[in-house]
């Protein structure tokens, strides 16, 4: 399969256009503001956008339950203004990739309605039906606490219909060719408007078998070579980003063993280790994740986030584990959501210290494989406790100190802006953080531009530097002869760390070519002008503040030579 790789080496950038910016003054974000915003997104220098789900919906999943996948809500304006969107986003070398959620469709899908009116509806074998409610039809829900059944009864169709996610979200029969027919259709058609491809909402879901006599279900992962060569047929350097919460002895089979199935995946497993690392400052369990997911194919690409407009799901951690962050990052009750989760932005979790915030989002940027931003996280957003689950974190963009945060200039905005206390519009907005050279948004800029500039971190490959200090991360990439070493404190002490060069030849990504020099003698801060000669032992002497993080090239900077892109 052919592709240009460029998601390799990209930094993401997600939101939700409804709480983006509005420009009609209905109080819910449309395209036209957001095409306001692109040179902001460009400036901060983000290469690629993922929107969340902006087709006509009933909206009571926040769009996650679809009516019409061929068109744009009017909320948030016409099929025209997106074209006009992605041309905009074409001109400024911006990617758009958009959410792709075809494990279930809204209940008032056309599809839905018609299949439920009749048994001999053409599209009653779209979903997945039981003449008889299924023994373990409370079991497997993915919304415990508030979604009670996998399977409802359907007064009208008279049977029961499978549901993974809420009840107004009846799951498509996947395994239906004409399905499956009908989600190629779909990328075709926004692929044809212009997106470079995909974030596959509930992927492990989508490819595994359903019905009454599911027992125990069984990924079709076939399903995903179909969808890599079908939009690679389209558009050769199109993708598909997977959201797939799965264990890391399976990543191959999501990954397919040549790259065939999938581009990228987040990595949950990283994320929900990197938080029990905030929490504690035991790096070793995160450690164990980056090691159990080192694996992958050349052209796959793991997705690297912190937060995103979900719950922060810890159920991969051990309940000892998870107990530990719900004390650190949710001590109340009303913070934690679905027994597994922590429905809270990253700045109030981190008690708003920018130490934190900063050791935490260099962490992010110098973990193997893209990084994934979430809208208003860069000028540390918080979020809204007194609204229903997963809604608390999804608050629209705070643009200004003007009534509602510059959002809107409808008093009334469909999702409340913060406003007033540490996280409100008038304390946390763009406008002020651009004149200020010291804001979190103007180092976030600083931190993206840096992380372009070490293509090591996108391209190498990583070794982990071991160190006696269980609260210290050393990552190590290495790429066309160079070096980049990155080094995270998450302790709130400072810390003495003494590095031994190992000053052996490093060798390149194919381990043929030793490297021109020994160079790990003299490392040259990327960040600062604090750069670090080891002394005449061979040791480097690196003072680490509370929360520091260092950015290390190996050798001096002019070292790294001319690359080739691949
Ligand atoms: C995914 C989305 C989530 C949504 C669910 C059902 O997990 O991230 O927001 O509720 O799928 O579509």
């Amino acid at each position: 399969m052919i592709n240009d790789l460029w998601y390799k080496n990209a930094i993401l950038y997600c939101l939700h256009v409804g709480s983006f910016m509005d420009t009609s003054g209905d109080g819910t974000g449309d395209f036209r503001g957001l095409m306001r915003r692109l040179d902001y997104l460009q400036g901060l220098g983000v290469t690629a956008i993922w929107l969340m789900p902006f087709q006509p919906s009933p909206m009571r999943d926040d769009g996650y339950d679809i009516a019409d996948y061929y068109n744009v809500d009017p909320r948030y304006g016409t099929l025209g203004d997106f074209v006009e969107f992605t041309h905009a986003c074409d001109q400024r070398g911006l990617r758009v990739l958009i959410d792709l959620v075809v494990n279930h469709t809204s209940d008032q899908h056309p599809w839905f309605k018609s299949a439920r009116s009749s048994p001999d509806s053409p599209y009653r074998n779209w979903y997945v039906w039981s003449k008889s409610k299924p023994k373990d039809a409370s079991s497997g829900v993915v919304f415990p606490g508030v979604q009670k059944s996998t399977w409802n009864y359907d007064e009208k169709a008279r049977e029961y219909y499978f549901h993974r996610f809420y009840e107004f979200q009846p799951d498509l029969n996947t395994s239906n060719p004409e399905v499956q027919a009908e989600i190629l259709k779909i990328m075709g058609f926004w692929m044809q408007l212009g997106v470079s491809g995909f974030r596959m909402d509930a992927v492990p879901f989508v490819i595994a078998t359903k019905g009454p006599t599911v027992r125990k279900p069984v990924e079709q992962y076939d399903m995903l070579r179909t969808f890599a060569e079908f939009i690679s047929w389209r558009k050769g350097s199109a993708i598909v980003l997977a959201e797939a919460n799965v264990l890391p002895n399976t990543d191959m089979e999501y990954f397919g063993s040549e790259g065939e199935r999938l581009q990228m995946m987040f990595n949950f497993q990283v994320n929900q280790h990197l938080f029990y690392a905030l929490a504690t400052t035991d790096t070793h369990p995160l450690i164990a994740s980056l090691h159990s997911t080192s694996r992958r194919p050349a052209t796959a690409q793991w997705g690297q986030f912190l937060r995103n407009h979900d719950e922060l799901d810890l159920g991969r951690l051990t309940s000892q584990q998870r107990q530990a962050c719900f004390a650190a990052f949710a001590p109340e009750k009303d913070m934690q959501l679905y027994h597994r989760g922590i429905r809270r932005r990253l700045a109030p979790m981190l008690h708003g210290d920018r130490r934190r915030l900063e050791m935490a989002y260099s962490l992010m940027l110098s973990l193997p494989g893209t990084p994934v931003i979430r809208y208003g996280d860069e000028i540390g957003m918080g979020d809204d406790l007194t609204l229903p689950e997963r809604n608390a974190l999804r608050t629209p963009m705070q643009w200004s100190r003007d009534p509602q945060g510059g959002f809107t200039t409808n008093p009334h905005p469909k999702n409340p802006v913060i406003t007033g206390g540490t996280y409100g519009f008038e304390h946390i907005n763009v406008a002020d953080q651009r004149r200020d050279p010291n804001s979190l948004m103007n180092w976030m800029e600083r931190m993206i531009r840096t992380r372009k500039e070490t293509p090591e971190i996108g391209w190498g490959n990583f070794t982990i530097i071991r160190t006696p200090h269980r609260d210290v991360l050393i990552l190590r990439y290495t790429w066309q002869d160079n070096a980049v070493l990155l080094i995270h404190n998450f302790s709130p002490d400072p810390i003495d760390l003494r590095l031994r060069s190992s000053a052996k030849p490093t060798s390149n990504r194919a381990g043929k070519r030793p490297a021109k020099q020994q160079p790990d003698l003299y490392l040259t801060n990327i960040l600062s002008n604090d750069h670090s000669t080891a002394d005449s032992s061979g040791r480097h002497l690196i003072l680490l503040e509370p929360y520091g993080y260092r950015w290390f090239r190996v050798g001096s900077q002019e070292d790294r030579g001319p690359t080739l892109d691949a």
